[in-house]
């Protein structure tokens, strides 16, 4: 009778030291599935803007839609010093400028390509193309590449806030709202 009240006494302090560890490594399992939490907060994606090259395009995401980030040369910016438009589409992180934009073509939605020797984009489902600041130089696109909201952090770019950079562009008319 003492036993087998000691073995059931046992059994139920191995079972909750049992129901503990599958709580603790499900909780584990939880972690590692979900995104960062800077990614999971309200949808904000942080960009390191030391990363990129210059004249690369580089594809990132943000709410599941593709994010072309481009850094721009020194000749590209005075390109674009000679249309204040095409500045003003340029987000300055410390001394460089990017184009930070959605990948998606402004007529239907298809993915523009990027050619670096060209530094244009052309959107091959209807020929429309854009520059390397993502203003249109050719239509169907009626439009520029949007550019999502935005706030500049040191050299970090927080996508899904909107900084008064990017509330500057609203404003302007550069960007409609993504
Ligand atoms: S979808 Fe890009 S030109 Fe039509």
């Amino acid at each position: 009778m003492k036993n087998n009240s000691r073995r059931g006494f046992m059994g139920k302090a191995f079972g909750a030291v049992a129901g503990v560890g599958a709580v603790a490594s499900l909780y584990a399992m939880k972690r590692s599935w979900d995104p960062l939490p800077s990614v999971k907060a309200a949808g904000f994606t942080t960009l390191d803007m030391s990363q990129y090259k210059e004249n690369e395009l580089v594809t990132e995401k943000w709410r599941g839609k593709p994010i072309f980030v481009l850094k721009q040369t020194a000749e590209m910016v005075k390109k674009a010093e000679e249309n204040p438009k095409d500045m003003e589409r340029l987000i300055k992180i410390g001394n460089d400028y990017f184009l930070v934009c959605l990948g998606l073509c402004t007529h239907l939605g298809c993915i523009p390509g990027y050619n670096p020797d060209e530094q244009s984009f052309l959107c091959a489902c209807h020929g429309g193309m854009y520059d390397f600041t993502g203003d249109v130089t050719k239509a169907p696109p009626p439009r520029g590449l949007d550019i999502p909201p935005f706030k500049v952090d040191g050299n970090k770019l927080v996508l899904g806030e909107e900084g008064p950079e990017y509330k500057k562009m609203l404003e302007n008319g550069i960007t409609l709202k993504a």
